[in-house]
């Protein structure tokens, strides 16, 4: 074991703390933007299928496996995996796996920042009754002059991207701990509201259906084009996505959640805690998808609108809702805050590695890791306006499209790949039990053989089924 039982970086001040923490980084835009839109576009219920299948079975161990190995090596992903290596008798070579977080981090934080600055924009937008009777057309215009204006795209991504710099220069304790703990209940219950609003002024069932009914013939689908004529072909692409953003949604892949780990108590019960935040996680997103499809059928929009889904649907609900400037000026704060609570955790792996090997002030390296990112997320913002067009587009992806893609659906499950291997034949059974400590020999034997075979098998099945090997 790494023989410091502390951080330098500082401590969560209980296991509730970092509980609350993880979960902050876990739900975010994943949950609330992302996971509608994609599911939108991959046609529904056999898209959640298979995502909850990969939570189950690929998130849920290697968030496990994430958490020990911070908690043993108690400094930053390259650090820990450098350390932790060099104890187990395993190659130096492992902190690739703490280093292609540090760049997938810079990928995600650069187009993470501009879609939280959307939702800044609509906190003003609707708190001056700018969505007030607004009708579908009316949302998809608004949306549109936001994204169409680079200004104020730039405005916006560089406002949350200081926010983001304000909180992790302030540190673990002082700056993530507070904020959290109070917004995120506050965000599940106005969640819950959106979904009963979506219940009675909704189409729900149909909404519902389209969220949890499972054509297992579409898993192997691509299908594109309006619900009247749908154009389907085999592909692996879904299924990619699909365990891709698992590993989005509950921080995985790029060493968040191990840098988190670092921070633990000695005794504090991984099992108990990763169960915790991957349900909050999961039920978050499905309270999200209860509450965008059944406006999104009954306003006669497309599933499939893409990035800008929840920006055209929930206006509608919050312009037409009593008190929907009020409720709706609450949401987006509170998606504000859970984006905050998120990006946060996506700079921390590369600042906390600069503190400990380069020695900088956190603050400085908060400053450095936030003013690249940004630099890179102006790409993002012109994504959605001057490079939109197919001239600048690769393997038709704008570059926003293509730097989520890379992170998310390349970079995290890889990282999450090499981390199982890591624990189960680089490190061994031993540091498992070790750090572990669950009581019941059975309940560590599933997880050591899920760890050890089904989670790296999974992922190698949807990496080669995606390139097309079968
Ligand atoms: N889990 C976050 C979300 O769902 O919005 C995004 C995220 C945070 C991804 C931290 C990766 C990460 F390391």
């Amino acid at each position: 074991m790494s023989n410091q039982h502390v951080s330098m970086q500082g401590m969560w001040s209980s296991r509730a703390v970092f509980v609350m923490a993880a979960v902050g980084s876990a739900v975010g835009l994943g949950n609330i933007w992302k996971f509608p839109y994609i599911t939108g576009e991959y046609g529904g219920g056999a898209f959640v299928a298979v995502y909850l299948a990969c939570i189950a079975l690929i998130g849920i161990p290697i968030m496990m496996a994430e958490i020990l190995l911070g908690r043993r090596g108690r400094a930053s992903p390259i650090i820990t995996m450098r350390t932790l290596a060099r104890e187990e008798g395993a190659s130096p070579a492992w902190s690739v796996v703490g280093y292609s977080g540090v760049v997938a981090g810079f990928l995600i934080l650069s187009f993470y920042s501009v879609i939280a600055g959307w939702a800044l924009a609509y906190v003003f937008q609707t708190a001056s009754g700018g969505l007030n009777q607004v009708s579908a057309e009316g949302a998809a215009s608004l949306f549109g002059d936001l994204v169409g204006s680079p200004g104020q795209l730039m405005v916006w991504h560089s406002v949350f991207m200081l926010m983001t710099v304000v909180v992790v220069a302030r540190g673990v304790r002082y700056g993530i701990e507070r904020a959290v703990t109070i917004l995120m209940p506050l965000l599940f219950v106005m969640l819950v509201i959106m979904v009963a609003y979506a219940a009675v002024e909704g189409d729900f069932a149909r909404g519902f259906d389209f969220l949890f009914n499972t054509d297992f013939a579409r898993v192997f689908q691509l299908c594109t084009g309006p619900a009247e004529d749908l154009q389907c072909s085999f592909s692996g692409e879904p299924l990619l996505v699909a365990m891709g953003h698992a590993f989005f949604t509950l921080s995985l892949g790029m060493g968040a959640i191990m840098a988190y780990g670092a921070y633990v108590p000695e005794h504090a019960s991984i099992t108990g805690a990763t169960i915790t935040i991957a349900l909050a996680d999961t039920v978050v997103a499905l309270l999200a998808g209860l509450a965008i499809f059944p406006i999104v059928f009954a306003s006669g929009l497309e599933p499939s609108a893409g990035p800008g889904l929840i920006f055209q649907t929930l206006p509608i609900a919050f312009g037409n809702m009593p008190g929907g400037q009020w409720f709706g000026t609450v949401f987006f704060l509170l998606l504000v805050f859970a984006a905050w609570s998120s990006s946060i955790s996506i700079a921390e792996p590369a600042v906390a590695w600069l503190v400990e090997s380069r020695r900088w002030r956190r603050s400085v390296a908060a400053v450095m890791v936030g003013g690249l990112a940004w630099f890179i997320g102006i790409g993002s913002v012109l994504s959605f306006n001057y490079w939109s067009g197919e001239e600048y587009q690769l393997f038709g992806k704008t570059l926003f499209d293509l730097k989520d893609f890379l992170a998310s659906n390349i970079m995290l499950p890889l990282g999450g790949l090499l981390i199982a291997l890591f624990v189960a034949f680089g490190a061994g059974r031993r540091m498992a039990l070790e750090e572990l400590a669950i009581s019941r020999q059975r309940l560590f034997d599933a997880w050591w053989f899920v760890i050890r075979y089904v989670s790296p098998l999974g992922i190698a099945i949807v990496f080669l089924n995606s390139i097309g090997v079968f």
